[in-house]
């Protein structure tokens, strides 16, 4: 048992109801998060750099199949410094100590060999994201065995494995300079496959670099900085892409962290997910990098993010935090953040949120104060979103220098003390938020607020969470507070390590209860919680995996559930696996129709609320589909497709239902990747909408098309006057 359960048994023991003896509680906890793939509402995520980690194996430092790309000094930035799938599997207690129930490791595919030499400097794919072989393990950082036991000891712990993978590209090619690394070479399974350099089967793009990182287009079809761009349609790419990846999930892989969405199609991307979720419900989410709150391609994020079955990571949430944290920003910030995101989001939910990453400053050199990030930390843990730490936030880690970002901001692991304020934080909301439906699956309400103060409430039926935090030095009194917390007494659940008071409740109605004026000091941060009985109602906080269709898995997560009832998925009665009082797992039944569709759970108690899912006609393929001589269009409209099938819009001429826009980098021709049912005839037509929102169909016919049983396919047609 961890030195944390060993704590917190008493703690545990009364919110699980029973009669306590150490060897009921995993019994009693059947429900850890681990054991829900298909969702991370409840997790504590931990961002590993797996080279800047630990190194739990001196033999693969410096391996012969790659020499002399490691730096024993640990001063050349760009090399590799030892880190290995052991030294993470070594330090398993250390995170499940701290809370942690899914690490996502940096990618561990094999990188360049050869180093890719910049300025007479050597770099490595320390990083992981310079593949060279999507079916092998990074050899600097240890054997398929090593991988495979860090997975199966982290299962045993209760904690997930989430792959970063990075399919957009293999590794530097630079066309003027082909000396550098290998020259984009794609391996498979050890077989060479082809280079970018000398591309004989069309396996990359060859468009250049990204000049506009604002172009649709460009962040598509051009190359990340001098990285060889992959095409995904091209039928070799698109299945080693896909095959691989169910390789890796099949080894025990939990999710997925998709690399540079931003940087492929969303179709090919979604046909990625259902093939992925096909064989294993998982959770993914992807790296839809932001440039700032009021970036161009902000709606086509969350348009990913709502129909791709890829989740993003919440890049918006993060910049308002360095913001209202790290430098000036008022409260309000925050707020509207939570307000805007949780608007355009369908799945708020399963926003991954973090203060830093591997490619900006980490937190403390933004701003040098530990209870800035005591503060930060606060509101990431309690917000909606899966919070995910990067390694090192918690030994109050800085860049090397100050400002900046890669490679300063990966310096190696201090150390793994249990002791720092960071730590116990981290530690005690974890264990909250495992226990607390409010904070995986509540509503957020804004309490009471100024500059510097920030008092908000989650809550799930009758499940509620105050939270309270002040940025600032000064003291402020805090009156006229209401809570849907019950009229009570209530401790503070971090019991005043930030300084937290216990307040009391008084009785009012319709869910506002007058707090007792108490007074939040300078820095201050402190969470009430208040979890009430099982209800005899059902209601659902969370289905999963979003994207679906007949015969997947599904996860569905809530209160009241009861001990035997009814799930639907759009109206059909689903075929139930297991059934519990807070989750219940079934097959999505055959004859769901597709699209939007409800899940609802039925118990003697009542009908739940609706959770929409989107339900896929079948297994999916990639399409191009080209019209030409789409004329006129006027600055401001777009290219659209619709058709008779959910993947395409189902008629529909909402510029968020129909597929697009699509690219025209060959005005007045454009193209744009769809996800379809394969072997599947449908009906579509191209459509224009203006910036207003008016839309114009395409005359004549409606087009025909069968898509393909497997694999990609394209198709072009000519704009019908
Ligand atoms: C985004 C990753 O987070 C970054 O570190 C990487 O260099 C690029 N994508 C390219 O893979
Ligand atoms: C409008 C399209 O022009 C037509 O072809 C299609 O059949 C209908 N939408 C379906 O409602």
């Amino acid at each position: 048992m961890s030195a944390f359960a060993r704590r917190h048994l008493g703690v545990l023991a009364v919110t699980c109801g029973l009669l306590a003896t150490p060897a009921l509680l995993p019994t009693a906890h059947a429900d850890a998060p681990v054991t829900n793939r298909a969702s991370l509402k409840q997790d504590l995520c931990y961002q590993v750099v797996t080279d800047r980690f630990a190194d739990g194996n001196t033999s693969n430092d410096d391996p012969a199949k790659s020499p002399g790309m490691y730096d024993a000094t640990k001063t050349n930035w760009k090399l590799y410094w030892g880190g290995d799938f052991a030294g993470i599997q070594q330090h398993l207690q250390y995170l499940k100590d701290m809370g942690v129930t899914a690490i996502w490791m940096s990618p561990h595919v094999d990188n360049i060999d050869k180093p890719a030499v910049y300025g007479g400097t050597p770099n490595a794919g320390y990083h992981g994201y310079w593949s060279r072989d999507f079916k092998r393990p990074e050899e600097h950082f240890g054997t398929l065995a090593e991988f495979d036991s860090l997975i199966s000891a982290a299962h045993s712990m209760g904690i997930k494995v989430i792959m970063d993978w990075a399919p957009n590209h293999t590794s530097p090619a630079d066309p003027a300079n082909p000396s550098v690394a290998e020259g984009g070479a794609l391996y498979d399974d050890g077989v060479l496959k082809g280079t970018a350099i000398n591309d004989t089967n069309g396996y990359f793009h060859h468009n250049g670099g990204i000049s506009n990182y604002d172009d649709r287009y460009e962040v598509q079809y051009r190359n990340l900085a001098d990285l060889a761009d992959l095409d995904q349609q091209n039928g070799t790419v698109n299945s080693l892409l896909k095959t691989d990846a169910n390789y890796w999930m099949s080894r025990g892989v939990d999710g997925i962290r998709m690399d540079a969405v931003k940087h492929m199609s969303s179709g090919w991307q979604r046909s990625f997910a259902d093939n992925v979720l096909a064989s294993k419900d998982a959770f993914l989410y992807g790296e839809w990098y932001l440039g700032s709150k009021t970036d161009p391609l902000y709606a086509d994020n969350v348009r990913f993010a709502n129909d791709s079955g890829i989740s993003v990571l919440d890049f918006y949430l993060n910049i308002a935090m360095r913001e209202t944290f790290g430098s000036g920003a008022p409260m309000s910030n925050l707020d509207a953040a939570i307000a805007r995101t949780g608007t355009d989001y369908t799945y708020k939910e399963n926003l991954v949120t973090f203060l830093d990453n591997h490619d900006m400053s980490r937190f403390l050199t933004l701003k040098n104060d530990a209870t800035a990030l005591h503060d930060a930390l606060a509101f990431m843990l309690t917000v909606r979103g899966t919070p995910c730490l990067y390694y090192g936030t918690e030994q109050y880690l800085h860049n090397d220098t100050s400002g900046g970002g890669d490679p300063w901001n990966r310096p190696q692991m201090p150390g793994f003390g249990e002791t720092t304020t960071a730590f116990k934080e981290i530690q005690k909301l974890s264990a909250l938020r495992q226990n607390q439906p409010a904070l995986a699956w509540g509503t957020h309400q804004q309490r009471w607020i100024n500059n510097d103060v920030y008092v908000y409430e989650r809550r799930f039926n009758n499940d509620t969470v105050l939270v309270a935090i002040n940025k600032s030095g000064t003291a402020y009194p805090i009156t006229g507070l209401n809570t849907a917390l019950p009229a009570g007494t209530y401790t503070d659940q971090l019991g005043g390590l930030l300084g937290g008071q216990s307040i009391t409740v008084g009785s009012g109605t319709g869910g506002n209860n007058p707090v007792t004026a108490f007074t939040l000091g300078g820095g201050q941060v402190a969470v009430w919680s208040y979890k009430g009985p099982e209800p005899s109602s059902p209601t659902i906080g969370s289905a999963a995996p979003t994207l679906t269709r007949a015969g997947n898995a599904i996860t569905v997560e809530g209160r009241g559930f009861g001990t035997s009832g009814t799930l639907k998925v759009g109206g059909v009665t689903a075929s139930v696996s297991s059934w519990g009082a807070n989750r219940v797992t079934a097959t999505v039944p055959s004859g769901t129709p597709a699209g939007t569709q409800q899940v609802t759970v039925t118990t003697s108690g009542g009908t739940s609320n609706g959770y929409a899912l989107k339900v896929l006609s079948g297994a999916q393929v990639p399409v191009t589909f080209t019209v030409t001589n789409a004329t006129p269009t006027n600055p401001g409209d777009n290219i659209y497709i619709s058709g008779s099938i959910p993947e395409l819009g189902s008629w529909s001429t909402d510029r968020n239902t129909a597929v697009g826009p699509l690219l025209t980098p060959n005005y007045p021709n454009w193209f744009g990747v769809a996800s379809v049912p394969a072997c599947t005839t449908f009906q579509y037509k191209f459509l224009k909408i203006a910036a207003d929102g008016t839309a114009t169909w395409e005359n004549g016919a409606n087009h025909s098309y069968t898509a393909p049983c497997s694999g990609t396919s394209a198709t072009t047609v000519a704009w019908q006057y």
